[in-house]
C-alpha cells in the first residue's frame, strides 16, 4: 500500500472547519454542474463543441470561465485574510490558525497571479489577436488548445489541494528558505 500512496496519509484530509466548508461546497458545486449537464443531455455537445475545440474564440471564452472560477476562489481567500485581520484583536487569535493564514495568503497570491492575471492575458489574446491580424486561427491551434488545458488542469490541481494535503505557506514568490523542504510546516514554511 505504501508504494501506491507514498507519503499520503489520512492526515492529508484533516482540515479546519473553514476549509471543510470550502471543500464540501466545491464538491457539491461540481456534482450540481454534472447533474445539470446530464439532465439537459449536454455532455456530447460539451465534448464536441467546447472541450475538443481548437477555435480561439471558444478557447478565449473557456479561459474567461476558468478565470471567473479562480477569481471567486482568490476573492474568498482575500475575504478570509481580511476576516482574520479583523477578528484577531486583543486576546483573540481570530478565525484561523497561523499556518492556515499563511496557506491562504500563498493560495491567494498564486491563484490571482497565475490563474487570474495570466489567464486574462492568454484569454484576451485568443479573443482579440486573430481578429486584429485578420487570421482565421492562431499559428499552432492544437498547441494553443493544449496550453489552455494545461492551464485549466493546473488550476484544478491547486483547487484539489484545498481538500487533499496542504497549500504552500511560502507566499506566491516561494523564496527560499521559506519554501525549503527542510522546514517543517510549524516552523513557517515548507
Ligand atoms: C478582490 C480583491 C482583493 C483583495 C481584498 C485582496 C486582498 C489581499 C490581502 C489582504 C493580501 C495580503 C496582504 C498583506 O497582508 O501584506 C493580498 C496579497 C496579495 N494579493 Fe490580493 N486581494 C485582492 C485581489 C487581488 C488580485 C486581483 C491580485 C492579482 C491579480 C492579487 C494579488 C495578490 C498578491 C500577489 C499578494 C501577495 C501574496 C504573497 O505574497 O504570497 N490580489 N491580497
Amino acid at each position: 500500500m505504501d508504494d501506491l500512496v507514498g507519503k499520503l496519509t489520512w492526515d492529508a484530509f484533516q482540515h479546519e472547519w473553514t476549509q471543510n466548508i470550502a471543500v464540501v461546497s466545491m464538491v457539491l458545486g461540481g456534482i450540481a454542474v454534472a447533474a445539470l449537464l446530464t439532465y439537459l443531455k449536454r455532455w456530447k455537445w460539451l465534448w464536441n463543441e467546447w472541450l475538443t475545440s481548437v477555435d480561439p474564440k471558444r478557447i478565449g471564452i473557456m479561459y474567461m470561465i476558468v478565470i471567473i472560477l479562480m477569481f471567486t476562489k482568490g476573492f474568498a481567500d482575500a475575504l478570509l485574510m481580511r476576516m482574520q485581520q479583523a477578528t484577531a484583536v486583543g486576546d483573540s487569535l481570530g478565525l484561523l490558525s497561523a499556518e492556515h493564514f499563511q496557506e491562504i495568503f500563498s493560495a491567494h497570491g498564486t491563484t490571482m497571479i497565475f490563474f487570474v492575471g495570466m489567464g486574462v492575458v492568454f484569454g484576451l489574446a485568443n479573443l482579440i489577436v486573430p481578429l486584429q491580424i485578420g487570421a482565421r486561427d492562431v499559428a499552432y491551434p492544437f498547441l494553443n488548445a493544449l496550453g489552455f488545458w494545461l492551464f485549466a488542469v493546473a488550476g484544478t490541481l491547486s483547487l484539489i489541494s484545498l481538500g487533499v494535503g496542504r497549500f504552500s505557506t511560502a507566499g506566491w514568490l516561494a523564496y527560499p528558505p521559506l519554501s525549503s523542504i527542510e522546514y517543517s510546516p510549524g516552523e513557517g514554511g515548507r
